[in-house]
């Protein structure tokens, strides 16, 4: 039985002494677990503010009636280290903050009685642990930031489990066990006669429940079941099962272990990673596990929102939780719906001496122990994330990932070429592409051994920082590096795949980022809002259409005051572009200069149409050259024309005696229309010869604030819940109004709580709020009051 503690607790920014007694102190705060050590602005900070050896104090009351029973104190992470007391008494430590960590409480605790837990946290980042001991680029924040609970369990119990399914394919059959490996609370238990295991398998889908069978706990640690008909997983089809395992002592059931799993092979071959026998090509982000305000504080749906950010926004079909574990709450949502994850030990390009080395060791034990039954998971990263070569420290961390599971594949993400390869895997940080250069590097180039598999854990990033209002042509390149990553990387011979760096801004250090503690390297901004970057992702998938254009259509946006460089991101099998009404062009997929992505962004090339030949000024031939002379223009500009463009306004001269004035006529006739009806353009993205999605581009005229809630119905479950609102300025197309940066004051109603300031402003048209229950369930409603006003309803 499991009770959860992330209740009551009493918070001292620097821990005093009388926190271990029962003593009444008047400046403690009271506040709930998930808990960051400060709150801290948008931007604009320096990393010292959330270093400090802090205090947790909580009065823990334990039943009288579980006296005889095991009793384990689970902390889910501690960021940095902790010292954990009970009644005063120093009962255990941990250190790093990314795992979690348990006590067994049984022998210490007075049962019925209050006791005093505390917990001394230690953020600073001068510990001698991963990631610490020289610069980081993310900000390590600090406090008992994920869940702590009591485990309550009979002496006899199963002390750990690692279920890892074995699927093998005969032709069209598919046969699966159900194989795990049990440790028991106490192996004298296990050579008892009268102690059995028994496991059942439930369809978490239809809920079916088959009884796999029992086992005598005498047949050795190893338990395998023939498995039945099963449903194989991958991220297209995440079919989930649990598996029960019963521990029964003469006839009683005794303790009582659920594991989510499912059916699946995977392997990183020399040629690529291959999922089921079939080869998948990777398609991923990195990410941080931060928040604005609250840093790694946020609960289970906060966590849960990120997933499906990156699986149904962004159409990903793989993350690497860079550059620690995540969150179990994260790590389940993946499992669930479907996304590949690469997981790795905390650090940073620093390696410490031989204490932080053993540090790092058990970081590796302690990832794997505790995350090697998610199903999601396809690789270890064992080397610190860039690190240098270290044989004999890596020698350890592979065999201690090979040891405690033998049946997954590891990496070790590094930005050297050709480095002493310990790993299954090459994973490699191929920053190559800078606008110009290739999108990525051969395998042949980089690794030392070509019948290893090979996989690209980083790209994009600090190549190019872009805010969500940055220039439109800097937002566009943005977006367009990482189609140019991809698609190089598609049509590479033997890369698995790829991790573009990264899904959201975040903080970071002040060696990073832009001068305000942010690195702007996101396809999303810190609220997970869009930039354009993150269609490029989108496009990618089937089920949602899209549609966006890279381009407002102002032209005073650009330099010379033409329309410069438009794509337009979608998945759809044809765009058609309408000006005022009139088909310019139906664009299609072949249209795209990214041939190796399925649907790549497309350019825009015509603004002009069959307006020019239909005019009736000109001949056929005549019309074919204005007409490309009229979108070269508008796209270049008349001081920066291409050299073909240059030779044809000579040819109109020379040919069709078209004086300057003449062009300058026919562009303010069949493009400009300044002072004129005001252009409208309309773009139909057309899939099955239906119009699945209509974007309308014109003349901003009105503005207005949207506002979404990741959910609605928030529930305290075992600690507050929280919803993340996406604002968004919006046009009277609902188009982002990029420069539109006002402030939004936010006004609750209800047993809610604002997480950040309560004035916030757009940057980019774009920006978000979280609001926290207070104690309750409640629904809430999001509504807008003007542009500079949110009323968030709570009931
Ligand atoms: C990489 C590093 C990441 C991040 C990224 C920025 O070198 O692994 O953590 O700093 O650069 O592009």
């Amino acid at each position: 039985m499991r009770q959860y503690i992330c209740d009551n607790w009493q918070f001292m920014p620097e821990f005093d002494e009388k926190m271990l007694t029962a003593e009444k102190i008047s400046d403690a705060k009271e506040v709930k677990i998930p808990h960051s050590v400060v709150d801290m602005p948008y931007n604009c900070f320096d990393e010292s503010i959330y270093q400090m050896v802090s205090g947790y104090r909580r009065i823990l009351n334990v039943d009288e009636k579980y006296k005889g029973k095991v009793i384990l104190l689970t902390f889910d992470a501690v960021a940095h280290h902790a010292d954990v007391y009970l009644n005063g008494e120093h009962i255990g430590a941990h250190n790093t903050g990314y795992t979690a960590f348990s006590i067994d409480i049984s022998d210490k605790v007075r049962f019925g009685e209050d006791n005093v837990l505390t917990v001394k946290a230690d953020s600073r980042e001068s510990l001698n642990t991963p990631p610490f001991g020289f610069v980081i680029d993310y900000m390590t924040y600090g406090g008992i930031y994920r869940d702590v609970y009591l485990d309550i369990r009979q002496k006899e119990y199963i002390a750990d489990i690692y279920v890892h399914p074995e699927v093998t394919f005969d032709g069209s059959l598919i046969k699966a066990a159900a194989v795990s490996d049990i440790t028991l609370s106490d192996p004298a238990v296990a050579r008892r006669d009268d102690i059995v295991i028994r496991q059942t398998l439930t369809d978490r889908k239809t809920g079916e429940n088959r009884v796999l069978g029992e086992v005598s706990a005498k047949a050795g640690n190893s338990v395998s079941f023939d498995a039945g008909d099963i449903e194989l997983w991958s991220p297209d089809e995440p079919y989930m099962y649990d598996l029960k395992t019963e521990l029964v002592l003469s006839g009683e059931v005794c303790d009582t272990v659920i594991t989510g799993t499912a059916f699946r092979r995977m392997r990183f071959n020399k040629d690529g990673f291959y999922l089921n026998g079939k080869k998948f090509w990777i398609r991923g982000l990195d990410r941080h596990q931060c928040y604005p305000y609250v840093g790694y504080a946020m609960p289970k749906s906060m966590q849960v929102m990120d997933v499906k950010v990156l699986k149904y926004e962004l159409g990903l079909n793989a993350v690497r939780t860079s550059h620690y574990p995540n969150s179990h709450y994260f790590l389940d949502a993946c499992d669930e719906m479907g996304l590949l994850v690469f997981t790795e030990i905390p650090g940073w390009q620093h390696i410490g001496n031989d204490e932080w080395k053993e540090q790092a060791v058990t970081n590796v034990r302690e990832m794997i122990l505790q995350y090697r039954n998610h199903p999601s998971i396809i690789l270890w990263g064992v080397r610190i994330n860039e690190s240098q070569d270290d044989d004999e420290f890596y020698t350890r961390t592979n065999t201690v990932a090979h040891e405690l599971d033998p049946y997954r594949q590891t990496g070790g993400v590094r930005y050297l070429k050709k480095s002493s390869l310990l790993e299954d895997v090459y994973t490699f940080n191929d920053f190559t592409h800078d606008g110009t250069a290739p999108g990525c590097q051969h395998k042949k180039d980089v690794t030392p051994d070509m019948e290893k598999g090979y996989l690209i854990s980083e790209y994009g990033g600090h190549m190019y920082p872009t805010k969500a209002y940055d220039d439109e042509e800097h937002r566009l390149e943005h977006a367009l590096r990482h189609a140019r990553v991809l698609n190089a990387v598609a049509g590479e011979e033997g890369i698995a795949g790829s991790f573009g760096w990264v899904m959201a801004d975040y903080n970071t250090h002040r060696d990073f980022g832009s001068g305000d503690r942010i690195c702007y390297h996101g396809v999303l901004d810190m609220y997970r809002n869009p930039k354009q970057a993150a269609f490029v992702y989108s496009s990618c998938q089937d089920e949602t259409p899209v549609l966006e254009v890279s381009s407002s259509m102002d032209i005073g946006e650009h330099p010379g005051g033409n329309n410069g460089k438009i794509y337009i991101y979608t998945n759809a099998e044809s765009v058609r572009m309408y000006k005022n009404g009139k088909l310019l062009k139906e664009y299609t997929r072949n249209d795209s200069e990214f041939k190796n992505l399925k649907s790549g962004p497309i350019r825009v090339d015509d603004f002009v149409g069959n307006a020019v030949h239909e005019s009736g000024l000109y001949s056929d031939k005549q019309a074919d050259l204005v007409k490309y002379g009229l979108n070269a223009n508008n796209v270049y500009g008349m001081n920066n024309l291409p050299l073909k463009a240059k030779l044809a306004f000579l040819k109109a001269t020379v040919m069709y005696h078209m004086s300057f004035s003449d062009m300058a006529d026919a562009y303010g006739k069949f493009i400009g229309d300044w002072g004129g009806e005001a252009t409208v353009y309309k773009f139909e993205a057309i899939k099955n010869g239906k119009v699945v999605k209509t974007l309308i581009k014109g003349i901003m005229e009105s503005v207005h604030l949207s506002a979404v809630a990741d959910h609605t119905l928030l529930k305290e479950d075992h600690t507050y819940d929280v919803a993340a609102i996406r604002l968004q300025a919006h046009d009277q197309n609902e188009n982002i109004v990029s420069y539109f940066q006002e402030p939004v004051e936010i006004v609750t109603e209800g047993p809610i709580e604002i997480i950040g300031p309560e004035i916030t402003v757009l940057r980019g048209g774009m920006g978000g709020t979280y609001v926290r229950t207070t104690g309750k369930d409640c629904e809430i409603e999001v509504v807008p009051e003007g542009l500079n006003k949110l009323l968030i309803r709570a009931k």
